[in-house]
């Protein structure tokens, strides 16, 4: 078993994995030796702190190993990534992987002997949903009704959210006024919509009015923010993004928690006092990355 996105995933199954991160929050010396003598290899492609971060920590406290590997410094770099799987997946005994385009990944999980995480390609986020509904079934006690509100651009972050509420019962809202085309997923979208828990508007007033989490993420994918060519569109989307902006006024009047996946872009798609606020909630679901990333290796080391 892989974890891609959650389209393999039924919503009890999902449920299962939010479940056993909030269990192993609370009992983490029943899981110390669970992953005795396992590995797990992170590779990356792009730039992390909290994915890096909450896998190998997640190893650590489950009694396994976890290896750092930039790309550009093994042969991943050089040669057909089926071949470099093929030798990683019999060393390890899992890999978790965050690489620039999805057909590699679907590349590296059709070559593993292994299971396959996603840590965040052009088109889904899952382990960062899976923290994000911990967080939000934390604050809730129950899923059941709860609507949550993406502002922001259409992304990889706002598809994993999606395709996560719609199988557990959360209602989400977005309002994208961009959308970031590599990111584009019909099936996912059309599927979501069948469930009568997913819409979309830009009528961002009416979409927080009502809302119990309110959630942003950054208008500029992470490879593309301090590149220079890129500069021309940055201005434009921040231009078009800034009255999406989460901020004291546009919370004015609501009662919903504020969340972000991080990395923030202070004055971009959030202000300083929304993160702040009493409401914000990001630190703490920033921290249940950790949790999402121990109970996601135990299912696929087949612990639960
Ligand atoms: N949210 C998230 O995936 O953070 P990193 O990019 O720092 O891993």
């Amino acid at each position: 078993m892989h974890l891609l996105n959650f389209r393999e995933l039924s919503g009890q199954q999902l449920m299962e994995i939010i479940d056993k991160g909030i269990e192993v929050k609370h009992n983490l010396t029943k899981y110390q030796t669970a992953l005795d003598g396992k590995s797990l290899a992170m590779i990356f492609q792009k730039t992390s702190t909290r994915t890096r971060v909450s896998f190998e920590v997640a190893m650590t406290q489950l009694g396994g190993h976890a290896l750092y590997i930039d790309w550009r410094t093994t042969n991943f770099a050089l040669a057909d990534i089926r071949d470099e799987v093929q030798y990683l997946s019999r060393n390890v005994d899992c890999i978790m992987a965050r690489l620039l385009k999805n057909s590699d990944l679907q590349a590296m999980a059709a070559s593993s002997h292994v299971p396959v995480i996603n840590g965040c390609d052009e088109k889904y986020h899952p382990s960062q949903a899976i923290a994000d509904l911990i967080t939000v079934k934390e604050k809730r006690g129950n899923l059941k009704g709860i609507k949550l509100v993406y502002i922001g651009a259409h992304n990889n972050v706002c598809n994993s959210l999606i395709e996560g509420c719609t199988k557990i019962g959360v209602k989400i809202t977005t309002v994208t006024p961009i959308f970031n085309e590599p990111s584009r997923d019909e099936e996912l979208l059309k599927d979501a919509k069948k469930t009568g828990l997913y819409e979309t508007t830009l009528d961002v007033k009416r979409a927080v009015k009502d809302a119990d989490f309110v959630y942003t993420d950054t208008w500029v994918d992470m490879e593309f923010f301090l590149d220079p060519k890129y500069a021309a569109e940055k201005e434009k989307r921040v231009k078009l993004m800034m009255p999406y902006q989460i901020n004291k006024e546009l919370m004015k009047g609501s009662n919903a928690y504020i969340m972000h996946d991080m990395p923030i872009h202070r004055g971009y798609e959030i202000s300083a006092d929304a993160i702040e606020s009493p409401k914000s909630i990001i630190y703490e679901q920033s921290e249940n990355r950790l949790y999402s990333a121990e109970a996601i290796l135990l299912k696929l080391l087949g612990k639960y």
